[in-house]
């Protein structure tokens, strides 16, 4: 556990968070992608991949971490990253903080701390929606390069972020 800017504090997810974690990523979501996918497809997509049930049971998946950031009052972010077989890769599946409690540490603090939760992984790996300017700029300045462009499922082209697992950046 640690301490995040104006007393948020990093810790696991727990079932009673659920609600709240649906909250955050139904908002963030239409915030972050409306403008680039759509209103109707973001409400569909968080319908299925944000509903408690999907959400529950990622907390019990093997080699997993699902992580929020708490005040006592309000979860402001979340993350939610898996690690590969071997150990060596964290696939970072997600990382969301809600926008009116953006750009004060909060996304930098989770990240840190799935970095700090895979001490034997040699690198962490991300998919970006490639117009997804804001989180392009948080993972550049977090020491994360280009390694590849795909299509996602949903026919999307995504670019795969990379870095080396320790790293400490500064911010
Ligand atoms: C990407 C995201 C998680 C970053 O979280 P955050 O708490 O806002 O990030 P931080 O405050 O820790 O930012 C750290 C640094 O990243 C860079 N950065 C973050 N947001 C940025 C933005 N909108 N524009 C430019 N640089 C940005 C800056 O260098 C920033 O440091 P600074 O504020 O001292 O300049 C957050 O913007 C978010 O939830 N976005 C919507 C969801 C999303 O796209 N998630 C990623 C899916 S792959």
């Amino acid at each position: 556990m640690s301490a995040g800017p104006d007393a948020f504090f990093i810790r696991s997810a727990m079932r009673s968070d659920l609600d709240a974690v649906r909250s955050l990523l139904v908002e963030t979501w239409h915030d972050t992608y409306d403008a680039l996918i759509g209103r109707e497809k973001v409400t569909e997509i968080t319908h299925s991949w944000h509903s408690v049930p999907a959400l529950a049971a990622r907390l019990e998946r093997a080699r997993s971490e699902f992580i929020v950031a708490d005040n006592g009052g309000q979860i402001a972010g979340m993350a939610y990253a898996e690690a590969s077989k071997d150990g060596r890769t964290v696939l970072l599946r997600q990382l969301y903080v809600l926008p009116s409690m953006q750009r004060q540490g909060i996304g930098s603090q989770l990240l840190n701390e799935i970095a700090d939760c895979y001490p034997e992984a040699r690198r962490v790996v991300v998919e970006v929606e490639e117009k997804n300017e804001r989180a392009i700029a948080f993972y550049r300045a977090h020491g994360f390069w280009e390694s590849e462009r795909r299509a996602d499922p949903l026919g999307h082209e995504v670019v795969v972020y990379q870095r080396a697992a320790a790293v400490w950046s500064g911010l």
